[in-house]
């Protein structure tokens, strides 16, 4: 197995945090739950829940040097081959690639379309976007083969030539274009009114539900709970220190989802938007706004299409990632082999999300009252990645003994870092987690 040099997997582990997840999602829930408040409740969730699983992952991995059942079950008191079934969650990640796929299909019809058909009208807008996901199946199904082959294509060449290197050139490039971005939203009045908006606090919008979408937005933007940060951590030289690590990827990914968020409430603002669009702010509003600038909105969206189809795909490898490493040391084959079983099923279930959005097969494809679209979403956000999380906690706390993972922190931090950590994840982040997944079924109120 290739590795990663200590700055290619901090690159890779942040390419594969920052993602749709931060420029896409987080600007449109934090709009939807009323802005600072959210945010402070997010911030919260990040630091104390996700960067205490974000350790905890890389703590298996690193020790386990393996895939993630292989180090789970290595990691255990007495090597209990139970553990093996934590490997679930590499099919967690694989199913999130599948609409992930899709998603950046449709930011890819973006960019091919940014230099010529810009929507004047937020009407004409609404109606693009809805004609190109309900009834643009041929062209859905180029974009989404489009980018299921990119991935494919980098995963096959390896750790080190395939995804260190996509990170080392297209991370620069997103951080280059987020800065140009963010420069231009601050010379347009509405700045102020975005950094008010993100910053002070109406509590009345926060509920349960507000509380369960600022953690769940935690693990999807740290790429928790479907074994990526595990995975990753394997490929990193045993004597890193993944504290380190582990805080610089949290701070890198929590920064790049507040510069979007400033940016695209910049240009809402400033046009007057409302912030509150939902899934469709950043392909109904924003080119709406960026027709009224003329050329440099044209640039202006290309430019940030583009971002996000470059954020997205360091994501996307990062999903199938778990599963290779999962069939090459379960199953002894090889990585080609192991690309095609998981590129195929992603590509598959890609296609079945991609028809249930559309007008012909939404009613063949709806299940439980969700299309397979949302059902994929739903069941890996809200079910199985909180599972994942709650087992990875539960295991590190009373399944392993603690010297040793004692021992793993403190050749990098003092022993109170690691105290505070063995808190949060023994008592915290389980209960923080059921209490939340109780609420969210009715159980409690
Ligand atoms: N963190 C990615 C994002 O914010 C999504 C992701 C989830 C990546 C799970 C890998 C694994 O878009």
């Amino acid at each position: 197995m290739t590795r990663f040099s200590r700055i290619g997997f901090i690159l890779a582990a942040a390419g594969s945090a920052v993602g749709l997840g931060n420029i896409w999602k987080f600007p449109y829930v934090t709009g939807e739950y009323g802005g600072g408040a959210f945010v402070i409740v997010y911030l919260l969730a990040i630091l104390f829940i996700g960067l205490t699983i974000f350790i905890a992952e890389a703590v298996i991995g690193q020790n386990g040097q393996s895939d993630v059942s292989t180090s789970f079950v290595n990691l255990s008191k007495s090597k209990n081959k139970n553990w093996k079934f934590a490997g679930f969650m590499v099919f967690t990640g694989l199913i999130i690639l599948s609409f992930y796929s899709v998603v950046l299909g449709w930011i890819l019809n973006y960019v091919f379309t940014s230099f010529s058909a810009l929507p004047t009208e937020a009407k004409v807008a609404g109606a693009a976007f809805e004609k190109l996901i309900s009834n643009d199946i041929g062209s859905l199904l180029v974009y989404h083969t489009l980018i299921a082959g990119s991935v494919v294509y980098i995963v096959l060449k390896g750790i080190k030539e395939g995804i260190e290197k996509i990170n080392l050139i297209l991370m620069p490039l997103l951080g280059l274009i987020l800065f140009g971005l963010l420069i231009y939203s601050l010379t347009l009045d509405s700045f102020s009114q975005a950094v008010s908006f993100m910053f002070s606090a109406d509590w009345s919008k926060i509920n349960g539900d507000a509380l369960l979408a600022a953690l769940g937005q935690a693990f999807f933007t740290l790429s928790l709970g479907v074994g990526t940060i595990l995975t990753y951590s394997a490929s990193l030289s045993e004597n890193t220190n993944f504290i380190k690590t582990s805080i610089s990827v949290a701070l890198v990914d929590t920064s790049i989802a507040i510069i979007a968020g400033l940016i695209i409430f910049s240009f809402l603002f400033e046009a007057g938007a409302p912030s509150a669009a939902g899934p469709g702010l950043v392909f109904i509003s924003l080119p709406v706004i960026f027709s009224g600038w003329g050329v440099l909105g044209q640039v202006i969206a290309f430019s940030f299409f583009i971002a996000l189809i470059f954020a997205g795909i360091t994501s996307a490898v990062s999903m199938i990632e778990p599963s290779l490493r999962f069939f090459i040391e379960r199953f002894n084959i090889t990585r080609a082999k192991a690309t095609l079983i998981s590129g195929t099923t992603f590509y598959i279930l890609g296609i079945v999300a991609l028809l249930s959005m559309s007008k012909s097969f939404s009613t063949e494809l709806t299940f439980f009252g969700k299309n397979a679209f949302d059902l994929m979403d739903f069941m890996t956000s809200s079910v199985l990645m909180p599972i994942a999380a709650i087992l990875t906690s539960v295991f590190l706390g009373y399944f392993v003994d603690k010297q040793t993972i004692q021992d793993k922190f403190t050749q990098h931090v003092p022993l109170a870092v690691f105290n505070i950590w063995y808190f949060l994840i023994r008592y915290i982040v389980p209960l923080a987690i059921v209490v939340l997944l109780l609420n969210k079924v009715g159980i409690i109120k």
